[in-house]
């Protein structure tokens, strides 16, 4: 029933291959870099056929995919289950996957974990934390796997801190995540996410660091962004988020469908 049309595979297989160098490069070369999460065969298969060099397999699927309240109940065999589907459209753009909650506590378990993703076929793996998670990520690096920090606010911490709330404001703060981002940088991270850090802060973690900041709900001045795409679908409107206006109302229009195609049937139509 779904046959697929070869001139658009063969269009989808021509193009370079994104590493987690070319990444790294591009704040070098001045390119911005945008950047999404998807979770399985269509969604990866579409933002790499829009070529988005980075596409994350986020443990934000916990929420938009799998309907936990936040992200920290996600566990490896959920994070490998949706790693195997994304791979399998076996994008252009580098897959990087989240390493999940009480995944990396400590160094065997870090390693062990990122390698498993990397079987289940992502290319690089994230993980929350700065300089408390430093011998982690070498483990990680060393062992050939290109590592993307995330600093910020982390939202596998959510339960502990009673929200998502901006971080880098008190002084203290912004030493904390100046001092977070060298480890990363030193320990060998191609590129840190930032997440809900002041626009201040971003900005100036963006021209002081080597590598390429990827901002989200941190202001305009970071390297790239990266969003959570059912967000910037609309696809879920049970949520109300301050860092994203939906492009599209894909719930909406979702219900539209679906309702006139019941009354289509119940109407007899054919
Ligand atoms: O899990 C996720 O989708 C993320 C992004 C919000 C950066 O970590």
């Amino acid at each position: 029933m779904h046959s697929l049309d070869t001139s658009m595979v063969l269009e989808h297989v021509t193009g370079a291959k994104i590493t987690a160098a070319t990444i790294r490069n591009m704040k070098a070369r001045g390119q911005k870099i945008p950047a999404l999460t998807a979770y399985d065969f269509p969604m990866t298969r579409l933002v790499d056929e829009a070529s988005i060099p980075l596409i994350l397999v986020g443990d934000s699927l916990g929420m938009v995919v799998l309907g936990y309240p936040d992200t920290t109940r996600v566990t490896m065999p959920e994070m490998e289950h949706h790693v195997r589907a994304a791979a399998r459209a076996k994008p252009h753009g580098l897959l990087v996957a989240d390493l999940p909650y009480h995944s990396y506590q400590t160094v065997d378990s870090a390693l062990g974990n990122a390698l498993s993703l990397v079987a289940a076929g992502a290319e690089a793996v994230k993980a929350e934390g700065g300089r408390e998670i430093v011998p982690q990520i070498s483990a990680i690096i060393d062992s050939g796997i290109p590592f993307l920090g995330h600093l910020g606010m982390l939202p596998q911490h959510v339960l502990e801190e009673g929200g998502y709330h901006v971080k880098g404001r008190s002084e203290a703060e912004h030493q904390a995540l100046l001092a977070d981002a060298q480890a990363l940088v030193d320990a060998g991270a191609f590129a840190v996410v930032l997440e809900l850090v002041a626009p201040h802060v971003a900005r100036e973690l963006t021209e002081s660091l080597p590598i390429p900041t990827i901002g989200i709900g941190s202001g305009p001045d970071c390297d790239g962004q990266i969003l959570v795409t059912p967000d910037l679908l609309g696809m879920l409107p049970w949520y109300n988020l301050k860092h994203v206006k939906p492009k599209l109302n894909a719930a909406e229009q979702m219900r539209l469908v679906v309702e006139e195609w019941k009354r289509s049937v119940v109407n007899g139509a054919k």
